[in-house]
């Protein structure tokens, strides 16, 4: 005879009791939206990216206008540029893709969600690295600070209301914060991708962005293998005056993330990546998986294990379904 005293399941009992048990919930405003902007008046699909494109300028001003009417936080642009060249001269031109859809898009949006811009040299270089090489062909940290500290002030005068520092140099946030200070836009804020790991599933993101990339991203990029130091690289960008600091991807590195969420005194992010979305569609695609779900579920995951915000490919589909639910 067997006659629990402890009976956790009591709260498990109705739809209603449930709902008030639920420790954990995702609301529209946490959600960014990643975008690629390409040059030229046609989008185009990614195939490895099932419902993504590469926006041309006016299909991103329509994309924008329905994020904010589902009223997700924010988008994060990507530029992918027709011409590279070693130093990534396009994203430090005024009218270079990246920074041209900044303005076309906070001028169709104004304030009703925050645009967003992503600072790495990788889509504008020819070799299709985050930073500039040095003469033996290794990524040189220091010349490359100089590039993301020009860089950041064309975003910042194009309009972009958040930086993404996502290339991994060491000292970047000190750099383009001093950068943006000495020019008076003190207000620009600055999300920095302080532990971003070398991960296979950025895979679906080169085809997006077209990249160039021969080799990988290992002397920049984290070790999988490492979450101490994914947690030292936040405290460090902190200190050097990140507004937001990032965990990158998202679902492998769920630790990592609860780890910096309970050391850092500022805003921590997650972005679910491109290989996290292409997973889920394929699955979904072969009727293996429930997809609505299972894109609830990831998100959920992430916001439970510390993310304040999450970019999400699915940031505007997830955010109609939020609505639905309380509806
Ligand atoms: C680099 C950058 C990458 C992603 C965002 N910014 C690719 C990389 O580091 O190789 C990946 C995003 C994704 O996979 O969704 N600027």
């Amino acid at each position: 005879m067997t006659n629990p005293v402890i009976r956790p399941r009591r709260l498990r009992t109705t739809p209603a009791l449930r709902r008030l048990a639920s420790e954990t919930r995702v609301h529209p405003s946490e959600l960014v939206l990643p975008m690629f902007v390409r040059e030229g008046s046609e989008s185009v699909a990614i195939s490895s990216m099932p419902g993504v494109v590469q926006h041309s300028i006016d299909s991103a001003r329509r994309a924008v206008v329905e994020a904010a009417e589902a009223g997700i936080g924010g988008v994060m642009l990507f530029g992918v540029p027709d011409v590279r060249d070693a130093i990534g001269s396009g994203a430090t031109d005024p009218n270079g893709i990246l920074n041209l859809a900044t303005r076309a898009l906070v001028d169709e949006v104004g304030g009703a969600l925050t645009v967003q811009t992503d600072l790495c040299l990788d889509e504008f270089t020819d070799h299709g690295h985050c930073g500039v090489l040095a003469a033996d062909g290794r990524i040189d940290n220091d010349a490359t600070l100089i590039r993301y500290q020009d860089m950041a002030l064309a975003q910042a005068r194009a309009g972009s209301d958040l930086l993404g520092l996502s290339g991994m140099m060491d000292g970047q946030v000190a750099a383009v914060r001093s950068a943006l200070d000495a020019e008076g836009l003190q207000d620009t804020a600055v999300l920095s991708y302080s532990a971003k790991y070398a991960s296979a599933f950025y895979g679906p993101f080169r085809e997006a962005v077209a990249s160039t990339l021969v080799g990988n991203r290992r002397t920049y990029q984290l070790d999988p293998a490492n979450g101490r130091e994914g947690v030292r690289e936040s405290r460090l960008d902190i200190a050097e005056g990140a507004d937001i600091v990032m965990v990158k991807p998202a679902g492998s590195y769920l630790d990592v993330l609860a780890a910096v969420a309970s050391m850092s005194e500022v805003p921590v992010w997650a972005y679910q990546v491109s290989g996290e979305y292409a997973m889920i569609e394929a699955a979904a695609a072969q009727g293996w998986i429930d997809r609505r779900r299972a894109v609830e579920e990831s998100v959920l995951g992430i916001r439970r294990a510390g993310a304040d915000a999450v970019l999400t490919y699915w940031a505007v589909e997830l955010a109609t379904w939020l609505k639905e639910d309380r509806a």
